[in-house]
């Protein structure tokens, strides 16, 4: 293969391709980013392409310069990759173009776990559902078979008036699948990885406020072999980040999966032990990866964005006073009320982090947000 400018090329210029390149470059790795916005937090921190993510052209520009590639969003259209590959050597991309495709239709992604015996939820096609209302009983929720996140594209069906006020909007429900209504016990989340050495990261509790990760901490139990299996069904190589409910008797659903670093895994940043940026980054590149990554305690507590002004030095000032607290800021140049701009991660005895990690985001606010 001929030199490349850099070592490693990621379609996303987000947080989370932001923190992979502070993980690459501590490597020594060169890197580069495509976004269609200019000043993304990757760009801050690296070499950066202006150009959308659905065109060929653009995502071309990466593989032409880049020696690997990988992503930091699943929405990213398998075709326009596939287009921009144009015949070329596809094991430079990580995770495959097949396993996106899979993953990024929530529907192939289900009937994925369903050949091959993973416990998920029932699904079917919304179109079929509202053909033959036998084929899924209430209750029900309905999802955006493409581009959902934050519970966008999420929608409760937990009788027949909300069935009937949702298919109302959905027209004759293509683009939409149905699944069962799962009355879990608590969502859990893991950090699974298959390259030179396959496992997991612990599995974590989370708590989803309006449907958007609030904290994430350690659950105490153990969800790696379904975590596995759902990454094997998708034929996924590289790191993941797997949903999974945990249901009152012990059961592990898969929700979903997304093949790059997630939210739930940003407590390994200050576990002393390898991150799951850094982990992503030694699979992306072909590098020994860390075949049993175990840490301190760790609490995450996402900062997600207000109405209101900011003054990040007063509410770091505040934030950081609390001992054993870290604050992870993304340089997001606007605040949106719900964005995700930064978190917090407090280390500690596994019974103090979760208050810990609580008070130093209400510590962060109080100090920092001034509202009219
Ligand atoms: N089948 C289900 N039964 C019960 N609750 C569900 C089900 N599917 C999803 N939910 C709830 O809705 C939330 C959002 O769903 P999901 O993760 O599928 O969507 P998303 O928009 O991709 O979310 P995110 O981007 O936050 O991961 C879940 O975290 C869970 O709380
Ligand atoms: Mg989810």
């Amino acid at each position: 293969m001929r030199a490349m400018k850099y070592d490693l090329g990621f379609l996303g210029g987000g947080q989370l391709a932001r923190m992979s390149i502070h993980a690459a470059q501590r490597l020594g790795l060169n890197c580069l980013s495509l976004d269609p916005g200019t000043d993304t937090p990757a760009s801050q921190v690296a070499d950066a392409i202006v150009g959308s993510l659905s065109d060929p052209n653009s995502i071309r520009k990466v593989f032409t310069q880049c020696a690997r590639v990988t992503l930091e969003n699943e929405f990213i259209p398998a075709a326009a990759i596939r287009e921009a590959l144009a015949g070329e050597d596809e094991s430079r991309l990580m995770p495959g173009i097949e396993t996106l495709a899979t993953i990024q239709d929530k529907l192939l992604q289900r009937r994925a776990y369903e050949k091959f015996g993973v416990p998920s939820p029932p699904a079917v096609d919304l179109v079929d559902l509202m053909r033959n209302r036998s084929l899924l009983p209430l209750p029900l929720v309905l999802k955006a078979r493409f581009g959902g996140y934050d519970g966008r594209g999420t929608r409760f069906a937990r009788d027949e008036a909300e069935f009937l006020a949702n298919a109302a909007d959905l027209g004759d429900g293509s683009g939409w699948l149905a699944e069962a209504y799962v009355p879990f016990y608590r969502e859990l989340a893991v950090m699974a990885f298959v390259g030179n050495e396959t496992g997991c990261f612990p599995t974590m509790e989370t708590i989803q406020t309006k449907h958007v990760c609030d904290l994430v901490f350690p659950s105490g139990v153990d969800a790696s072999e379904v975590a596995l299996a759902a990454v094997a069904a998708v034929g996924g190589r590289g790191l993941f980040g797997v949903e999974l409910f945990e249901t009152d008797s012990g059961e592990f659903l898969i929700n979903e999966i997304a093949p790059r670093p997630h939210n739930t895994g940003h407590y390994t940043l200050d576990w002393g032990c390898t991150s799951q940026f850094e982990q992503h980054v030694r699979l992306a590149s072909g590098l020994p990866v860390d075949s049993r990554p175990r840490g301190l305690p760790v609490c995450m507590a996402n900062i997600l964005g207000v109405d209101g002004e900011l003054d990040l030095r007063a509410a770091t000032d505040a934030a950081l006073a609390l001992p054993g607290v870290h604050l992870h800021w993304y340089g997001k140049r606007e605040m949106r009320a719900g964005r995700k701009m930064g978190h917090l991660n407090a280390v500690g005895p596994h019974e103090t982090i979760v208050d810990l990690a609580r008070l130093a985001r209400s510590e962060f606010f109080r100090a920092g947000v001034h509202t009219a």
